[in-house]
């Protein structure tokens, strides 16, 4: 109740003052007039509150709207403090009911609506919401049709709990493992990042509620995000890390876009005109608005014009700042109205504008076993010697590792989501019907109440707590449960989230306890004959190349959500064939990841300022000097050799690839390719199958291949085929052309692959294409002021490359 009080004076006070401004006559309403007509009858404040949101709750202060002299910005933040409409709430935006303009509701995240499961200390009614898979997992189904019902089951609850957008998806590229938020973005690859996102979106927004699709753009690490300049080539920015979001704008179209912390090439993302207006608006289309993340860029007034229409979570200081540029001429008001016109559009099409009546009861059952679905598709058996999977006469389990018992759904910070529960390894076993060991799981519960009863309590919303140490057991009880069960599984857990980039050692690496533990786990199992398979239940890459060897199968189950165990047991046991597939590379070491070396950046500590929270602000600038040549497309074209290549994954069946043709030999404004997929196994299953293409490298370096086209097929009955079909027009052809600013597609001949992987291509077949054609003729923007020493397939003297003696590049270390 005392949050509450605070915000009436911050709803009325305005009200009164605007009041007074109206004449007479009838007042333009929302929905009943046009925009225009509501925009005219608009006071300049009352312009500059609605692209400015209401503030987040620090504590026990006020909102902003209360004083001039609030808020305390040295407070610590906590995500999501916004008491007045949804408890747990990101943000919201300023009503003017004097215009019928509501207030709307934003809230995170993309694993599940994020917001607060308790009210006013009542359990009697709770507001939990589903935890789906993280976006690495979701990415890994390859299966949009299946992403788009997540979308819809995802948005059925973000409507019911009163929201009015989605601070999701997120679809920042994985340009290096140890990215703090990897596991909330999809993949190293656009398309794929992309095509999810698109298909999310239109799932979500099928509901009537809206998304944000975030970071834009190149926000590809967690260190100094809120200072870094990310330094990158324009053809790489295109190429690479602006793709997915052109893809997903132009098949999505999301109500609205978040830009990024970061600057790239010296601007703040929320103050480049060239990126928000030219790139985002004009050349793609999109018609909803963009917010700030929550504080990010500097000046309110750059923001505006960029074409920032609404800055999140909004200050009293940001309002004075645009009242006064417009009062002394330093910002024209046709640009503001411009901004108010995009956010009231969305607006209008908002639940709160129709005055929708939530529930506040989504059906978390049935959204529940849409999760489950999803997790099963999106793990990967990364391993499976002499078919140790599924387990068959297995039927007695020693489960290892804390996070058999102690799962983790999903990764931390806005990224989290409160849900009721978490299935973990144990009980999904137990719901299959193995029986677990109940005197380890007794062990491994007390060991782990323990350890987390002393480990310091985080200090702010985005520390993490120390992971726990795995338990030490001693050989001679090790031997006993070798003797006692019939298989052992070691579930190996990571944790992350916003704030932190991930570390090497104890993260990427194992820690030394993970690997003592492994090691004497098949020891004693492997002397009794008996098989040992490690879940990884991690959201981003680690090493496996040094120890997998040891064990006989291993299962990437990612951070699957809610239903976590359930859906690895279904798989662990041949209920489910597992049929994800890596949407990012698993190197063999980090010293292997193309943007080791320039990773996170540079600091310049001599220039630390004081931020927001009284943090320190250190200004930073990493270079992306692997240009393209991110992921599979660096590994493949420079043969470094991967631990697990992208594309990579195993099922219980096979499948063979036959029949490979092309609509014609040669290009001639688009081809189809068709392939048939055959299970020709013993077992029902689907296949990933996906088309890389090869084009000539005339003009512009190019990478030996890019992934163009996916699909999923049906469930496969054994001797069952299917055939897939995919159109490749002019654009997916296509490079970017620096100097034309153009997308061309050059002649030549082009080799279209058919892969189970990007290292295991079946069936080839090329086509030719007569003259060079410019698909886009695209605006000069965001080019980097210095030069970058990129890093080419074919140039021997690009930096840290040598030729070896077979001709290909070596990377030189
Ligand atoms: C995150 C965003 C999030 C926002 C609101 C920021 O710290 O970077 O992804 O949507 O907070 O919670």
């Amino acid at each position: 109740m005392k949050h509450l009080l605070y915000f009436v004076p911050a709803v009325c006070f305005p009200i009164i003052l605007f009041a007074q401004n109206s004449n007479t006559k009838p007042l333009p309403q929302l929905g009943k007039n046009s925009i225009k007509e509501v925009i005219a009858a608009m006071t300049l404040e009352e312009k500059a509150h609605l692209v400015v949101g209401m503030g987040m709750r620090f504590g026990p202060q006020p909102p902003r709207r209360d004083s001039t002299k609030t808020p305390a910005l040295q407070q610590q933040p906590v995500i999501g403090q916004t008491q007045q409409k949804v408890p747990g709430a990101a943000g919201t935006t300023f009503a003017i009911p004097r215009l019928g303009i509501p207030s709307i509701v934003v809230a995170d995240g993309p694993a599940g609506l994020r917001i607060q499961p308790i009210r006013n200390n009542d359990s009697s009614k709770t507001y939990y919401a589903t935890a789906f898979p993280v976006a690495t997992l979701l990415a890994s189904t390859w299966d949009t049709a299946l992403i788009k019902k997540v979308g819809v089951a995802f948005g059925s609850e973000v409507h019911e709990y009163g929201v009015d957008i989605l601070l999701a998806p997120a679809l920042n590229i994985h340009r290096n493992p140890l990215g703090g938020r990897n596991f909330e973005y999809y993949s190293e690859d656009p398309l794929i990042a992309g095509s999810m996102t698109s298909a999310i979106v239109n799932g979500i927004e099928s509901n009537g509620v809206g998304t944000s699709i975030k970071h834009f753009a190149a926000n590809n690490q967690e260190t100094n995000r809120n200072t870094i300049n990310t330094i990158v080539s324009e053809r790489a920015l295109r190429e690479i890390y602006l793709k997915g979001f052109e893809i997903a704008v132009k098949r999505s179209q999301p109500w609205t876009v978040m830009s990024s912390y970061n600057k790239i090439n010296g601007t703040y993302t929320s103050e480049e005109h060239d990126l928000l207006t030219t790139i985002l608006r004009k050349e793609w289309g999109f018609k909803g608005f963009v917010m700030t993340d929550w504080f990010g860029g500097k000046d309110p007034v750059a923001q505006m014009k960029a074409g920032n229409d609404l800055l999140m979570p909004g200050s009293h200081q940001q309002v004075q700042r645009i009242i006064d540029a417009i009062n002394h001429d330093s910002l024209d008001v046709k640009v503001l109205d411009q901004n108010v016109e995009h956010i009231l559009n969305i607006i209008l099409q908002s639940p709160s504008f129709k005055g929708y009546k939530h529930s506040d009861k989504p059906d978390l059952k049935k959204n529940a076993e849409v999760s489950r679905t999803a997790a099963e598709e999106g793990m990967v058996l990364l391993r499976n010697e002499s078919n140790t999977l599924p387990l068959k006469s297995a039927k007695k389990i020693a489960a290892f590792g804390n996070t058999s018992y102690d799962i983790i759904a999903g990764g931390t910070g806005s990224g989290d989501v409160n849900k009721a529960y978490t299935v973990s390894l144990a009980e999904g076993l137990t719901n299959v019907g193995f029986t677990v060991d109940e005197n380890l799981k007794n062990s491994y519960t007390s060991y782990i109440a323990d350890a987390k009863a002393k480990r310091p309590k985080p200090r702010n919303f985005f520390q993490q707590p120390p992971a726990i140490a795995e338990m030490w057991i001693e050989t001679n009880e090790l031997a006993q449960k070798a003797n006692d069960a019939d298989a052992a599984i070691i579930t190996i857990g990571r944790n992350e989230g916003e704030g932190a980039d991930r570390k090497l050692e104890n993260d990427f690496y194992l820690s030394d306890t993970e690997k003592t533990l492994i090691k004497n786990v098949t020891d004693a199992f492997h002397a009794k004959n008996k098989k040992v398979i490690v879940v990884l239940n991690i959201g981003g890459v680690i090493e496996v190349a040094s120890w997998r060897d040891n064990v006989d199968a291993i299962l990437l189950a990612w951070q699957p959500g809610l239903e976590a165990g359930n859906a690895i047991a279904d798989i662990l046991s041949g209920k489910v064939n597992p049929s994800g597939k890596l949407a990012t590379t698993f190197p063999v070491d980090y010293k292997d990841v193309p943007s080791e070396k320039n990773f996170p950046g540079k600091e310049f500590p001599e220039q630390a300022v004081e931020g927001n929270f009284g943090r320190k602000q250190i200004p930073a600038e990493v270079t992306y000097e692997e240009g393209i040549y991110v992921g599979y497309r660096y590994y493949n074209t420079f043969n470094v050799a991967p631990a697990y290549e992208f594309g990579y994954g195993l099922s219980y069946t096979n499948f063979t690839y036959s029949n490979l043709k092309l609509s014609s030999s040669s290009f001639n404004g688009k081809i189809t390719a068709t392939v048939t997929v055959t299970n020709t196994g013993k077992v029902t299953g689907k296949e990933a199958v996906q088309l890389y293409l090869s084009a000539p490298a005339q003009k512009l370096d190019k990478p030996v291949e890019e992934l163009r086209a996916f699909a999923k097929t049906n469930l496969l009955q054994p001797g069952k085929s299917q055939t897939v079909k995919f159109t490749l027009n002019a654009a997916a052809l296509a490079s970017f052309d620096t100097q034309n600013e153009s997308w061309i597609a050059e002649a030549g001949k082009y080799t279209v692959k058919i892969g189970s992987s990007s290292k295991q291509i079946k069936q080839t077949a090329t086509f030719g294409l007569a003259n060079d054609i410019v698909v886009e003729k695209v605006n000069k923007a965001l080019s980097p002021q210095i030069n970058i020493n990129e890093y080419k397939s074919d140039k021997a003297n690009a930096k840290g490359f040598i030729y070896d003696l077979n001709g290909f590049v070596a990377i030189s270390k």
